[in-house]
Parts: C-alpha cells; sequence; structure tokens
C-alpha cells in the first residue's frame, strides 16, 4: 500500500487539529511514576502512541485507548527490565529510563529507535543521571541505569543538585524531569529545552503532585515530593500537525479552519506570513488563507524552540519549491532531514545542497512522480508536495507518516484533496 494523491486542488474545508504526538508520548511515561488509572483525553491514534502503549504492557502496565481516550493503569508495573520489541520502533521509549529509575531505582532497556533522521545519541540523557548520582552502563544492546545509594553528596548537594545540558536536549530535559520529580530535595536543571511538549508535561506533572517552577525557561527548579497521583487530562493540540496543514493551505492556495485551543507559536506565524498567508485567529480556532504566488524565505535555520523547528522544516521546505524567488534552509537539529531532497526533486524541485544548507529556486510547477517518505516530517512534505502538483504522486513507506499524523487520508480529503 501507498498514499496516492492527484494534485492541483485548492484547499478548502475544516477540520479539528489533533492531539500533540510529542506532548503525549513522555506523559505515558510520567504515568508510571503513580499507581492508579491517568486517563488522556483528545489522545492522537497514532502508531507511536501505539508502539509506546505496547512497550507499557510489556512491563505489566494495563493499556486501553478507544475514541480519542488512553487510559494507563501503571499499579501492575512490576519489572524494571522492558525486553519489548517495540522499544527499538520508537525513540521515546528512551523516557522509560527517567520514569522506572523514578519507580525502581533502576531500569534496563535495549537503545530506543525511532525516524532515522540522524545519530540521536542519548549521551547528554546519561550524563544528566550520572551527574544525579545514577550508576549508567551501556552495553551492545542494553543500557543499565541504577541509583547509587552511596554516592558522596556532600553538604548542600544533598538538598540541592544541579545539572546542565550541554544542549537543551527535549528528551533529555524530559527524563531529568521524570527522574527528579519523586526525588529527595531540589533538583536544579539548566540550559532545559523549553518547547511548549516540556511546559504541558510540567503542568501534567504538577496536576499529579510534582513541585515544579521554571517550565518553559531555561532553568527548570523541581523539588521532589514522596508520591503522585492519577490525573485525567486533556491534551493540547499537535503544532507540527497545524503547522503542517498550514503549509498544504500555503502550497495549495485555499482557505481551511482548523479547531485548536492553541495559537500558532511565533516562529511558525512569521514564516505563514512572510510565504504570504492571511491568519485569521478565531475563539474556536485558526482560519488560514492563501491567494496568490508563494513569497521566498531568504534564509531559515531551525533551531530550539522558540526558534523554527526542525520537524516543521520538511513541510515547509515542499511549499518553498514553488516560491517566487530562491530560499535558504538550513537544518540546525538533525543531520539527516535534507533527504527529502531526493524526492522532492523527482517530481520537479530545484534544489541544490552544501552540507546541511539548501539552496531553494523555486520552480512554476511540481508534477507527480513515485516517491517513498523516509522518516515522519519528510512524508508530511511529500504528502504536500504532491497535493501541489500535476499529476498523481505516490508517496510510499506511509508507514513513516501514521506514526503521527491521524487519519491522514481521510484529513486530507476534508481539506479538499483527492486521495486515491
Ligand atoms: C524531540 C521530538 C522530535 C523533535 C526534537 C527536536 C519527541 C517524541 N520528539 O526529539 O519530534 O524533532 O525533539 O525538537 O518529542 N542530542 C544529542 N545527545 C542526546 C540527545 C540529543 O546529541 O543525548 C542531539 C540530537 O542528536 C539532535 C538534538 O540533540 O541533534 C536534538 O535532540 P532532542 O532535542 O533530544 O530531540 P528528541 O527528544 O529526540
Amino acid at each position: 500500500m501507498a498514499i496516492e494523491i492527484c494534485g492541483g486542488n485548492r484547499i478548502q474545508g475544516e477540520i479539528e487539529i489533533q492531539g500533540s504526538k510529542n506532548a503525549v508520548l513522555p506523559m505515558m511515561a510520567a504515568a508510571l511514576l503513580c499507581d492508579g488509572e491517568t486517563v488522556i483525553r483528545h489522545c492522537p491514534d497514532i502508531t507511536d502512541v501505539h508502539a509506546m502503549a505496547g512497550v507499557i504492557r510489556g512491563i505489566g502496565g494495563k493499556v486501553t485507548f478507544q475514541k480519542g481516550e488512553l487510559k494507563i493503569f501503571s499499579g501492575s508495573v512490576e519489572s524494571s527490565s522492558v525486553e519489548e520489541k517495540a522499544v527499538k520502533e520508537i525513540r521515546a521509549s528512551v523516557l522509560l529510563l527517567g520514569a522506572m529509575l523514578s519507580r525502581f531505582g533502576t531500569v534496563q532497556i535495549q537503545y530506543p529507535g525511532g525516524c532515522s533522521i540522524g545519530s540521536r545519541p542519548i549521551d547528554l540523557h546519561l550524563k544528566a543521571f550520572r551527574t544525579l548520582g545514577i550508576k549508567t552502563r551501556e552495553g551492545e544492546e542494553y543500557i543499565e541505569c541504577r541509583e547509587e545509594k552511596n554516592f558522596p553528596f556532600t553538604g548542600k548537594e544533598i538538598r540541592e543538585k544541579r545539572v546542565s545540558l550541554a544542549f537543551p536536549s527535549v528528551g533529555a530535559t524530559e527524563n531529568v524531569l521524570l527522574l527528579a520529580v519523586k526525588r529527595e530535595g531540589i533538583t536544579i536543571l539548566e540550559n532545559a529545552a523549553r518547547e511548549p511538549e516540556i511546559v504541558e508535561l510540567c503542568h501534567f506533572l504538577c496536576d499529579m503532585g510534582a513541585r515544579i517552577e521554571g517550565a518553559g525557561t531555561k532553568e527548570i527548579r523541581i523539588e521532589g515530593v514522596k508520591k503522585l497521583h492519577p490525573v485525567m487530562w486533556y491534551l493540547s493540540s499537535d503544532r507540527i500537525a497545524l503547522f503542517s496543514y498550514s503549509m498544504l493551505v500555503a502550497g495549495c492556495g485555499g482557505d481551511a479552519f482548523f479547531r485548536t485551543r492553541e495559537n500558532i507559536p511565533l516562529a511558525e506565524e512569521e514564516v505563514l506570513l512572510r510565504i504570504g498567508c492571511l491568519i485569521e485567529k478565531e475563539e474556536k480556532g485558526i482560519h488560514i488563507r492563501k491567494e496568490g504566488p508563494i513569497g521566498a524565505i531568504p534564509y531559515l535555520c531551525t533551531k530550539p524552540y522558540p526558534g523554527f523547528p526542525t520537524d516543521g522544516q520538511s513541510p515547509l521546505m515542499a511549499v518553498l519549491s514553488r516560491a517566487n524567488g530562491v530560499s535558504t534552509i538550513e537544518e540546525g537539529i538533525f543531520e539527516n532531514r535534507l533527504r527529502m531532497i531526493s524526492q522532492l526533486k523527482k517530481m520537479g524541485a530545484d534544489i541544490d545542497t552544501v552540507s546541511n544548507r539548501a539552496r531553494i529556486t523555486g520552480v512554476t510547477k511540481l508534477h507527480g512522480a513515485k516517491v517513498y517518505a523516509d522518516d515522519l516530517r519528510s512524508g508530511a512534505g511529500l504528502l504536500i508536495a504532491a497535493a501541489m502538483a500535476e499529476g498523481e504522486t505516490v508517496v510510499e513507506q506511509e508507514e513513516y507518516i501514521y506514526r503521527g499524523y491521524e487519519k491522514v487520508e481521510k484529513t486530507l480529503r476534508e481539506l479538499g484533496v483527492i486521495v486515491r
């Protein structure tokens, strides 16, 4: 199977923006920090959530998912060793390190997988753990971490431990949070990631009874508590899905209404405006309209939040391939995220790359071709390019797209795209 799109239609329609993938995955790990049933509503029906559910079931948790409601009962989790094959399929399984360390004081897990968008090491996670007195061992297949009982903390350190990340890694920030919320004393995390998903995780943990200050800033202060309790949570909308569908409007022209409670982050809004979109915020969502030529973007580099997100880069690149002028995009986070270019070129795009920089000369039209996704966001970029192109495009390896986009064919049809 592949996704077949007959391009050229204008976009017209209204959709609900799915719940946030990158927010729900760490929350699923956080559910292991208490013993009752955690309920997450507005949860996206995507394969990454199902893979994470499989991993949690593998260690004894009970997980159900019905009509957007995810329930995790963690009282039955009893194994500190994660053997599940699914660990290899999903990068977010690395977050079980912090959660299981918190629960059992020890964890053994296979190396996590995920999209092949670069080397994706976990050195920052492990270094932060070691600073906090965790012993780590990286075997050939497994990582083992455990609390070191007699770690020589002295004086003030017994109450207050500082850990500083060399780079504001999203996953490492989440892992430190998961480890620290139930640890004795105060943990101060410096150079923390500031992504909205980090802020949402902190709010979620605070609802469970955690004490966290500084979420959304570079310094997060966590005061350990003895016990956390389960909560019911309504998940925010996925800002990357919102940006991706906005790019569909930008690329094809048209008018769409996106039901969401959140705003478009500033960096994405700026890009939409530069391309020439009209954005109208309403009580129940966001209206995006686009007429006329696509504006080029002379230079843009992907950065940690509040910079422009690497996850939005491929959808943007697809749109800029038909811009009026030359654009330059530098991928500043994941080295393999320019691989989609070889596929866009099959569709007639004019793009040159030097190292992690792409120079995109807008062409007047794209044409249909047989292409393949090699990660989640390149898949989204190719779907957008397919909808913009003349003729039929077949997007293969669509399983990458299902990792993060809920009912993508149905959603595209609701927006007026012809999906066969
Ligand atoms: C998360 C998101 C992903 C997003 C990324 C950057 C989830 C489930 N995934 O991934 O969609 O693209 O943030 O916004 O939330 N790095 C190291 N050592 C480490 C950790 C990271 O060198 O120990 C490097 C990575 O290789 C990469 C950069 O830091 O170059 C960013 O990684 P990180 O912020 O950790 O991303 P993830 O948490 O994997």
